[in-house]
């Protein structure tokens, strides 16, 4: 079993109870990941997914090896076939094998390099993976996508969640640097399966998302009105998609403030961090009551507990 995208998820809520009651007693299976071994590699950096992954593996009582391929390991060659005479020193065929000998579960973060759109579509290093390692792989955030923040998503909506039919509104807002779609991807494929719940995508003209994710979506492009009656903003920033990479929009209007939230039905606050305050979000907001990022933060643990726990049955 591998869990490489939001749907590998057969029933969500089924899921969201599992992983809140592993939060309940996160250390009740301590023995089923004994001798067991979690390789963690990492193509770029990470705080949450990289310490809370960790985590999630030493409750199960598995052993954890973390590798930064950034720095620390030979630079990989994806193509078949290559005369490997530039900068790549070890294919991924060897690399992904090799690996596979040493961990009984591979975990991988390999973000969108965000210049060649069909080569990030194609998750070169995440499909190289899953097709030369012997073991099963997770995905710690790929080009596209970023699952275990979802169901951390998923299970922070749950626990706040009201009575009523809930808001939820995915809203783009303004960052200096050039994000990948992969978080906000994600979040509309959970979005997908939940049930009873209203969502709405609200971002610039012409930043629209990969039309084959978003196609069954509400998309309202007056930021306002999107947040009326909202029972969560999440937030997020993500680089243009049609102008593959491009800023094409900075304006500081998207930005979560106070009185955006107003529009609100006392809205909760979310955001995946790490966030550039001031830009994604007013300090007032996200220090405020009605942020649950830290919670949200909080449930990458049993997200990433769940998903070995499945893996570790089978
Ligand atoms: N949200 C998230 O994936 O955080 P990191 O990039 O710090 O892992």
């Amino acid at each position: 079993m591998n869990y490489n995208a939001v749907n590998n998820i057969d029933e969500l809520e089924t899921w969201v109870k599992k992983a809140l009651k592993i939060k309940k007693k996160p250390l009740k299976n301590k023995k089923l990941g004994k001798n067991k071994t979690l390789g963690l590699l990492f193509f770029n950096s990470s705080l949450r997914t990289r310490l809370s992954t960790q985590k999630a593996a030493l409750n199960l009582g598995m052993n954890v090896m973390v590798m930064n391929f950034t720095n620390e390991g030979w630079t990989l060659e994806f193509e078949e076939g290559t005369v490997m005479n530039s900068g790549a020193s070890e294919h991924i065929k060897e690399a992904a094998a090799v690996v596979s000998q040493y961990c009984d579960v591979i975990a991988i973060r390999a973000f969108a390099g965000l210049v060649d759109k069909e080569k990030d579509n194609a998750e070169i290093v995440l499909s190289s993976f899953i097709q030369y390692a012997t073991v099963p792989i997770i995905n710690m955030e790929s080009a596209t996508g970023h699952p275990l923040q979802a169901l951390a998503d998923a299970i922070t909506i749950e626990e706040f969640k009201p009575k009523h039919r809930a808001k939820v509104v995915l809203t783009w807002a303004p960052h200096p640097k050039a994000l990948p779609q992969a978080v906000a991807n994600s979040f509309v494929e959970m979005m997908k399966l939940q049930k009873n719940m209203d969502f709405v995508i609200t971002h610039p003209k012409g930043y629209e998302l990969n039309p084959e994710i978003t196609k069954d979506s509400k998309i309202e492009y007056d930021q306002d009105k999107a947040f009326e009656n909202a029972d969560f903003i999440y937030a997020k920033n993500w680089s243009n998609y049609n102008d593959y990479g491009q800023i094409t929009n900075s304006d500081p209007n998207w930005t979560v403030t106070a009185d955006k939230m107003k529009l609100t039905n006392d809205a909760k606050f979310m955001h995946c961090l790490p966030v550039r305050r001031n830009m994604i979000v007013s300090d007032e907001v996200i220090d405020g009551p009605n942020s649950i990022v830290i919670e949200q933060a909080n449930n990458r643990t049993f997200a990433a507990q769940l998903v070995l726990q499945k893996i570790l049955k089978k």
